[in-house]
């Protein structure tokens, strides 16, 4: 796998978003607290980490594994870097892949933070649009996908007024690999639902909402916080969907505070 990285100390596995890489992290990774080491992998079939297995005539994703099999790469991942634990941190799919690491590997989880994702599976619907939006991948690419995503990533207030974030978050979906892109769709309309995971999550958790998230609502958040027990909710004001990099600054203060608790 490929990963930036920045800081020294106790390590915070960043994970990201679909269809981005690691290169969303970048606010953060800008602005690591003292004592911190921020390690931003890009999954399988994204980003670098894509670009490395083409330099090895790797083939590209084939859709076949599930949100296990990206669990279990962070898994893998660690144990390179000689880690044995961490703080895993995971922002919507990069969330639903810290579900799966929990279930496989609780031992490895020094603090988990929750940042606008659910435990929930797909809904019929929810699996009917995923299905919708592979087609449209395969007939248009991944500028498609951006086109349909875009509008909800971020929050109307930075569409209005970011352009220049628009823009980067517009470039990094449409420089995804088509079949990265399609196997991870495969792999969240296939992920199980984690609900009843939430009360056995034992670590220090928080859970962080963009106020105007309109993919994972605030109401989630409260719902999913509730059930986990050594758990805390911030709510990112005025952020959408993607809380960290519409207001880097409250997001990155209220991880520090998380952080600097666990020191
Ligand atoms: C994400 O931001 O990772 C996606 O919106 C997650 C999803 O589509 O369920």
């Amino acid at each position: 796998m490929a990963w930036l990285e920045a800081g020294t100390g106790w390590p915070v596995i960043l994970l990201h978003a679909f269809p981005l890489n690691a290169g969303m992290w970048r606010p953060q990774l800008e602005a690591v607290p003292e004592g911190w080491r921020f390690i931003a992998p890009d999954f399988r079939g994204f980003g670098a980490t894509r670009a490395l297995d083409r330099k090895m005539g790797l083939p590209p994703e084939d859709g076949s594994q599930g949100i296990d099999q990206y669990a279990a790469d962070i898994g893998d991942f660690m144990d390179c870097l000689k880690l044995d634990d961490a703080v895993i941190a995971g922002l919507s799919m990069g969330g639903y892949v810290a579900f799966a690491m929990y279930r496989q590997a609780p031992a490895r989880f020094n603090g988990l933070v929750l940042a606008d994702t659910r435990p929930q599976a797909d809904t019929p619907a929810g699996r009917d649009g995923r299905a919708a939006m592979r087609e449209r991948l395969a007939r248009e690419g991944t500028r498609a996908v951006a086109d349909q995503m875009l509008p909800k990533l971020l929050s109307p207030r930075a569409h209005a007024e970011d352009a220049a974030l628009v823009a980067r978050v517009r470039g990094m979906i449409e420089d995804a690999e088509p079949p990265g892109v399609d196997a991870a769709i495969v792999a969240m309309m296939k992920r199980p639902d984690s609900t009843d995971d939430l009360p056995r999550i034992a670590c220090a958790t928080l859970v962080l909402v963009g106020e105007a998230d309109e993919i994972t609502p605030i109401a989630d958040a409260q719902a999913m916080q509730a059930a986990i027990p050594r758990s805390t909710l911030t709510v990112v004001p005025g952020a959408g969907h993607l809380s960290n990099l519409e207001r880097p600054d409250a997001f990155g203060k209220t991880l520090a505070d998380f952080l600097l608790a666990r020191l």
